[in-house]
Parts: C-alpha cells; structure tokens; sequence
C-alpha cells in the first residue's frame, strides 16, 4: 500500500505541478501581447515558484528528479563538452545553476540572466555575491557572439513575443550548442500566442507550431539534433494535443542571406 502511494506520488511530482501553477489559457490579440509582456516582472513571481522548486531540488538530491531536470541535463550532456560554461536565458531564482553542477558537473560555468529583477535578486540571495546572475531581456543578451559553449533557453522561449529574434540571440552567444527547454508545441494548428495564469499572475504564451519552429531554428543557423517529450500539456483552446519539448540544437553556419535578422510583424 505504502509504495503504492510513493508511487503515485511520484507521477503526481512528474506531471503534476505545472498543472496546478499555470492554467485558465485564452487567445489573446497583438495589443494584450504587449500589454502582458512584462508579466513575469511581477515581484509576486520569484517566491512562489521558488516554494515550488525548493521540492523539486530537494527531490533531485534525493535521487529522484523531475523529468524536466533529467531533460534539461540529458540535452546538455548531448554537446559532448563534459564541463560547459552555460548561459541560461529566462534563469529565475537560479535554481537550475543546481541541476546543471548536480546532475551535468561539477565544473560548469553557469551565468543566468532575466528580464525580471525580483528574479535576479532571490537568486543573489540564494547563491550569495560570487553567485552569476544578471538581468537582462532574452531578446537582446547583453554577450558578445559565441560567449558560452551552451546557451540554454530556460522555459523561456514560449513568454517572448518576439521570439524568432530570441532564437537568433539564443544561437548568436552560443559557441556549439543550444537548447530549448520547456516548449508548448503543436503539430497541425498554426503558432498562436495565448495567455494563461502563472503562479496567480497573468503571462504571454506561445504555443508553438512544431514544424514553423524548427524552421526558425534552421533559419538562425541551428540544427535540431534530439527532441525530447516532456509531458502533454492540455491547451482546452486547441482542438489537438499539444505537448511540452525540449529541443537540442547544434550551431551551423547562417547562410549568407540568413544572417541580417528581420523582426517579426507580429503574431
Ligand atoms: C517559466 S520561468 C522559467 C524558469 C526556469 N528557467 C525554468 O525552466 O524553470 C520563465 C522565466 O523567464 C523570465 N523571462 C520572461 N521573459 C523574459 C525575457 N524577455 N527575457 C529574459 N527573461 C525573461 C521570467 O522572468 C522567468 O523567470
């Protein structure tokens, strides 16, 4: 009876918190894009999530990590460069810094950055003053070209409206690899952009179209290399499935006539 428990609880860890942290999706038009943009600045944010990640870690330490960790670590692992310095784009209160030196190594050189000052703050006061986090908006990373052997999207990519200039950036300070972690994705309805409730506080969300995606991709110079399914996500808008990817990419040359970005004119 007990392990019958400890294993469901296990699948309730596995599949469970996002569905009770993010919810009520509904489209939303260009206006409400930029009126939501800002979203994840709200200081309420990076404490109630932090609560939720505290259990995850502590989880991982355990010997029982949650599928995103695992993910995050597998892609990373997939460069081949067994002690990467690490860009992580959309970093929170950091706590990913802990994935990566428990579960990738001990000698990665992690750097996060957000948009969100509340963010960047919890996670100075979580990994003290040689800790590295700055802040800093994903569609303009303040690091020279070819920075970090890894630039790692943090379930980042999906709350940017502009997110093929995001890719371009991700790809721009990346030296040899790449990675999207956490992507709402379809594979027959066309890329729409939604909102939806996070930990109490209305965000943007782009629920990708698989296909256009992995264009994007291919077009700022990344090759998608493995893709990894997280867990489905139910979208009640759409009318199929959608799933949460996880998508690893070696940098490629661009293409002569690839390499002037063009921003998008909206969604
Ligand atoms: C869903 S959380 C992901 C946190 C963590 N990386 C993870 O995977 O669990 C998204 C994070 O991206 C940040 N963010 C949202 N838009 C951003 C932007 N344009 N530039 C940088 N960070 C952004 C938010 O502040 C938030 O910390």
């Amino acid at each position: 009876m007990n392990s019958m428990r400890r294993s469901i609880g296990r699948v309730i860890r596995a599949v469970g918190i996002r569905r009770r942290h993010s919810h009520g999706h509904a489209f939303i038009d260009e206006a409400e894009t930029l009126a939501l943009s800002d979203g994840w600045k709200d200081p309420r944010l990076p404490n109630r999530q932090r609560r939720v990640y505290d259990r995850a870690l502590d989880n991982m330490r355990s010997g029982n990590s949650p599928r995103s960790f695992q993910v995050a670590a597998a892609s990373t692992r997939l460069s081949g460069i067994s002690e990467p310095s690490i860009l992580e784009i959309g970093s929170g209160s950091g706590y990913y810094s802990e994935v990566f030196s428990h579960m990738v190594s001990a000698q990665v050189s992690y750097v996060g950055l957000d948009y969100s000052l509340a963010m960047v703050s919890l996670a100075k006061e979580k990994y003290g003053p040689s800790s590295r986090f700055c802040v800093g908006d994903a569609t303009r990373l303040p690091f020279r070209s070819g920075s970090f052997d890894v630039a790692f999207s943090g379930g980042v990519l999906l709350h940017v409206r502009d997110f093929r200039r995001a890719i371009a950036e991700t790809r721009r300070v990346a030296r040899y690899w790449a990675v999207f972690h956490v992507i709402p994705c379809v594979v027959s309805s066309n890329t729409s952009f939604v909102k939806k409730t996070a930990y109490g506080v209305e965000v943007i969300e782009v629920i990708f179209n698989q296909g256009e995606l992995c264009s994007a991709f291919e077009e700022c110079g990344l090759r998608v290399r493995e893709r990894y399914v997280l867990e489905a996500y139910p979208v009640g808008l759409i009318q199929e499935n959608a799933y949460l990817l996880t998508f690893a990419c070696e940098v490629v040359p661009l293409a002569p006539s690839a390499t002037v970005y063009r921003p998008a004119k909206g969604p």
